[in-house]
């Protein structure tokens, strides 16, 4: 009769709805690979600790192999029993080369270590994964800012025209941000990277397991201190589901902009047809659908960090099979943060930039600031010159014309300390922008220099 390989103490069947609730085979078959690969390594430790022979970590290793190969081929027949990976990958191990040696690979371990050491494996392969995704984004947004140095347009606060900037500013912006996503994602990996394998169900194992061994075979940083701590601990998946919704944060904010850069009332960009979608209604639709799934995805994610965190809050010390329910956050977040930054990627290599547009949206009245800032090279404090420079708004409002077009005499009245040359000198976008190159700014020396220190990261993180 079939049994679960937990069955022992058993005599009554799992009631089949339990059974569909409590398995997670459906969705941790994924880990498959990094089951067996943790197997490997544990059967190796078995063998130096004397619980297994040179041959039989050797039949364990091959039957293990096929195992993958199965999953990998799609050849893996999944029995009604099986529970989750671990449970289904070493039914067939023992099927493959028998139970008097597939019996023996879990001596010593339990599934509270295996699942916590499977997942933080799963976990850093993709991590390096995601790392290569973003350096692409960010070489991307390097490679348009340099060649779009000379296009300007205007910069916003509150969505209100606020001061000229070059277009490559504010794309670089964005790269920033994805660049601090980068560092702060390398900054959890030394968490994901510690070894429970050999921690048991909670309480350490009892055959002098080489941990060492095993944290060099699996490639882990570190080793567990505690298994009570270690074997339980989910504080690395919280910490990447954080991670994801900071960086979905950054993605939600630079779509939001560029949907609204692409409407027809502002037409600065231009997405591609590779990245829109028509209406079944309207033909003359173009939507920026991927733009708006980058916005609605970030609250997909923030969604499963928090359900996450308040599946955690409120379980006892060790192992609780509510932790189970950290695979399908984890995974979704994975899914749903890979692909959105290889579509903003292919958003942002494909867009077209309508310099015109950006030009036709600067007005003089963004140069405002500009105008004080003359005064204060005249020696007038700021607060004063602001106070002038806002008059000169109002005339020109006032009278319905460009600030650019108020008359040097005009500009006397208002400061005797205007020149005939104040016209000319503040009146010039390109100027405006050149004149801010102190560090951080969008002069043409400040935008080559966030290239190379962008293009610097990428290759350092
Ligand atoms: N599928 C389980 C999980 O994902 C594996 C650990 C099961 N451990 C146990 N004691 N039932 O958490």
């Amino acid at each position: 009769t079939k049994r679960k390989l937990w069955g022992g103490r058993f005599t009554g069947a799992t009631d089949p709805l339990m059974h569909q609730y409590n398995q997670s085979l459906a969705y941790d078959k994924r880990m498959y690979a990094a089951d067996v690969k943790g197997s490997i390594a544990f059967s190796k430790a078995l063998q130096k600790a004397g619980i297994v022979s040179s041959n039989e970590q050797a039949e364990i290793e091959r039957g293990l192999r096929v195992v993958e190969e199965e999953w990998k081929n799609g050849k893996f027949d999944i029995k009604a029993d099986d529970e989750d990976i671990h449970t289904a990958n070493e039914r067939r191990l023992s099927e493959i080369i028998g139970k008097d040696i597939g019996g023996k690979l879990h001596t010593g371990r339990s599934r509270n270590d295996q699942v916590a050491t499977d997942m933080r494996i799963w976990l850093m392969d993709e991590a390096e994964t995601i790392k290569q995704y973003l350096k692409d984004l960010i070489a991307v947004m390097a490679n348009r800012a340099e060649k779009e140095v000379d296009i300007l347009m205007p910069g916003y606060t509150h969505v209100q025209r606020a001061q000229p900037v070059r277009w490559s500013h504010l794309l670089l912006s964005y790269a920033h941000g994805f660049l601090t996503d980068l560092d702060r994602l390398n900054g959890i990996i030394p968490r994901i990277s510690v070894l429970p394998l050999g921690g048991a169900a909670l309480a350490g194992n009892p055959y002098g397991l080489d941990r060492e061994f095993l944290r060099a075979e699996l490639g882990f940083q570190t080793i567990g201190e505690n298994s009570m701590h270690i074997v339980p601990d989910r504080d690395f998946v919280m910490e990447f589901l954080q991670w994801a919704s900071l960086l979905m944060v950054h993605m939600s904010k630079m779509a939001e902009d560029l949907i609204i850069y692409s409407t027809a009332e502002f037409g600065f960009v231009q997405l591609s047809d590779a990245y829109s979608t028509g209406s079944s209604i309207m033909p003359q639709k173009k939507n920026p659908d991927s733009l708006e799934l980058l916005r609605g995805k970030s609250g997909r994610v923030f969604g499963q960090m928090a359900g996450f965190m308040m599946t955690m809050k409120g379980t006892p010390s060790t192992y609780n099979k509510d932790f189970q329910e950290d695979k399908e956050p984890l995974f979704d977040c994975v899914d749903t943060v890979s692909a959105s930054i290889r579509i903003a990627e292919g958003v942002i290599a494909t867009m077209s930039v309508n310099k015109e547009k950006m030009r036709e949206a600067l007005t003089a009245d963004m140069l405002a600031t500009d105008l004080a800032d003359y005064l204060v090279r005249k020696g007038v404090p700021f607060r004063e010159t602001h106070h002038i420079s806002g008059r000169a708004v109002a005339l020109a409002e006032k009278n319905n014309i460009q600030l650019s077009d108020i008359t040097y005499e005009q500009f006397k009245e208002l400061s005797d300390k205007f020149e005939p040359d104040v016209v000319e000198s503040v009146f010039n976008f390109e100027n405006s922008v050149e004149k801010r190159n102190a560090l951080g700014g969008p002069s043409r020396s400040g935008i080559e220099r966030q290239i190379q220190v962008l293009k610097k990261g990428i290759e350092t993180e």
